[in-house]
């Protein structure tokens, strides 16, 4: 693991809405973590009350009085920062609201609310700590708290302008993105995006109606720690990696401690796909890392058993297995092999493959192996796509051909396949993580490249094969109520 918060430690983060519910975890974290921390919110004295509960804490948090919805009160909080405790390094754009009224009957103040603050209070706090970081050359980070209803309506009653405004924070978190990259700029921006959240905002609203509370009951539901461990993942990623979106979804009512923890899979089985080089290898090398049993797939087994003999020393073990996932009988085999020599498996990583329609078929078939696996031993197994940036946006970019719609095909089939585990009240995980431009055999390293797509690639940032493993690492060490749907890791 690279990750690290090191960097951040003594230096300023701005967290809007930090009176309760999801700001407020994040705001203690930061604390832990060793920031000053600036919690804005109306309510400032819970935030003063709060800070006294962190006294002990490596950090130290600070409570302004600010309406997000005004501007006059953003700016003069972020004179206040720069002022008293130095520029801006890092801003959670967290304070949001929603009203409960609809679209056809909602009085407009409701709906002006809504949208002054998810939206403009967001664009103007971001505009303040962009020109803040700039002058001061800080490599800041910038991350938006989004919802998934940013990117999918749900089917929800009530939610009136709430998906649209958080629809514009997804549209405006790559507007931004794509700005400053325009103006080589290396200040990050995140979209986390969580499912539903124990808050004032939901089940702790005291406006609610008796019928919504018992709907709310019935829902399972993530603590703002969870959101917490999300943003804490994405800032303590290397200079180099840009957490584009992270969509926190949730399975069951939490009944664990809230850490982010590896110790379950430990001794676990893992089957990792694509094994012999980039990707793959550095998913198998963390995992044998963390103490898992790891079948690393390919057709160069003889690479992975040299790997194997590296990791040697490590507290877990990789087996390479010969197989050729374009065959179904080599996938069988290898499901086959394991679950008699070593036993069932827990965890599948699909990351092999290197035509788009080979990968589809396999990706299918060894993911309906391991639930099969993990259904009849009762394993509440974790099931990890590696897509591709690409499964979600098609860039102008020569000789694609079907490589994009064989990776959206992966983004609907991890979204199918958790609806279908969801109707069977399944708890085994699904996550996608969507790599941009990774150092591979498959990229820079592709040695039937053309010299021209050899000129673009080499201008082009870069991530290494350890990015990607982290995200796994990360999406793996989420309590069990938490399922990390979607993680898109780009360089920058
Ligand atoms: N809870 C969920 O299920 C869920 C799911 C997805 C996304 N989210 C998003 O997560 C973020 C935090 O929500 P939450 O669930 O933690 O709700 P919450 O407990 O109600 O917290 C909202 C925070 O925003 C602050 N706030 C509200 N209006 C403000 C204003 N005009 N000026 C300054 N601060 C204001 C509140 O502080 P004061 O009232 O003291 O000002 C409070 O600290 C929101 O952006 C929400 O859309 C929540």
């Amino acid at each position: 693991m690279v990750l690290s918060m090191d960097r951040w430690v003594g230096q300023v983060a701005i967290v809007t809405g930090a009176s309760s519910g999801i700001g407020k975890a994040i705001a203690a974290s930061l604390v832990e973590q060793g920031l000053i921390v600036v919690g804005i919110a109306r309510r400032s004295e819970l935030v003063e009350e709060h800070s006294k509960q962190l006294s002990g804490k490596k950090g130290k948090l600070h409570a302004v009085k600010a309406d997000v919805t005004k501007e006059e009160d953003i700016l003069k909080a972020f004179e206040w920062t720069s002022k008293k405790l130095g520029p801006v390094h890092i801003l959670i754009n967290n304070a949001g609201t929603h009203k409960r009224t609809t679209l056809t009957e909602g009085n407009t103040e409701d709906w002006k609310a809504t949208l002054d603050l998810n939206v403009l209070g967001l664009c103007i706090a971001t505009r303040e700590a962009v020109k803040i970081m700039k002058a001061n050359n800080i490599n800041g980070h910038i991350i938006h708290i989004n919802s998934v209803a940013g990117h999918t309506v749900p089917n929800v009653r009530h939610l009136n302008v709430y998906p649209a405004a958080k629809f514009a924070v997804t549209a405006l978190t790559e507007t931004l993105r794509q700005e400053l990259t325009h103006l080589g700029s290396k200040i990050k921006v995140t979209s986390v995006s969580p499912g539903f959240v124990e808050s004032e905002l939901t089940t702790l609203s005291k406006t609610q109606t008796p019928e919504d509370k018992a709907k709310l009951a019935q829902m399972p539901i993530l603590k703002g720690e969870d959101i917490a461990d999300g943003v804490i993942y994405a800032l303590s990623t290397p200079e180099h990696v840009q957490i584009a979106l992270s969509t926190v979804t949730n399975t069951v009512r939490p009944t664990h401690a809230m850490v982010l923890s590896m110790d379950r899979w430990v001794g676990k089985i893992a089957i990792v796909t694509g094994a012999s080089s980039g990707i793959g290898k550095a998913i198998a090398a963390s995992l044998v890392e963390h103490g898992l049993i790891v079948v690393g797939t390919a057709r160069r087994s003889e690479l992975v058993e040299e790997h194997s003999k590296q990791l040697s020393e490590k507290k877990g073990k990789l087996h390479g297995i010969k197989a050729d996932f374009t065959k179904e009988e080599d996938i069988l085999k290898t499901f086959a092999w394991t679950t008699k020599n070593l036993g069932p498996v827990h965890i599948l990583v699909n990351n092999a493959g290197r035509s788009g329609s080979e990968r589809l078929g396999f990706v299918r078939i060894a993911t309906r192996e391991a639930v099969k696996a993990m259904k009849a031993k009762k394993i509440n197994g974790h099931i990890i796509h590696i897509n591709s940036v690409l499964g979600h946006t098609v860039f102008n970019v020569p000789n694609l051909n079907v490589y994009p719609a064989s990776k959206f095909a992966v983004t609907a089939l991890t979204e199918t396949l958790r609806q279908e585990l969801n109707h069977l009240g399944s708890k085994i995980k699904i996550t996608s993580v969507s790599p941009g431009l990774v150092e591979s055999e498959l990229t820079t390293q592709n040695r039937t490249q053309s010299p021209e797509i050899k000129a673009i690639l080499e201008k082009m940032p870069i991530l290494k094969s350890e990015d990607i493993a982290d995200g796994v690492v990360y999406a793996l060490s989420t309590p069990e109520h938490v399922q990390i749907h979607e993680l898109t890791i780009r360089p920058l």
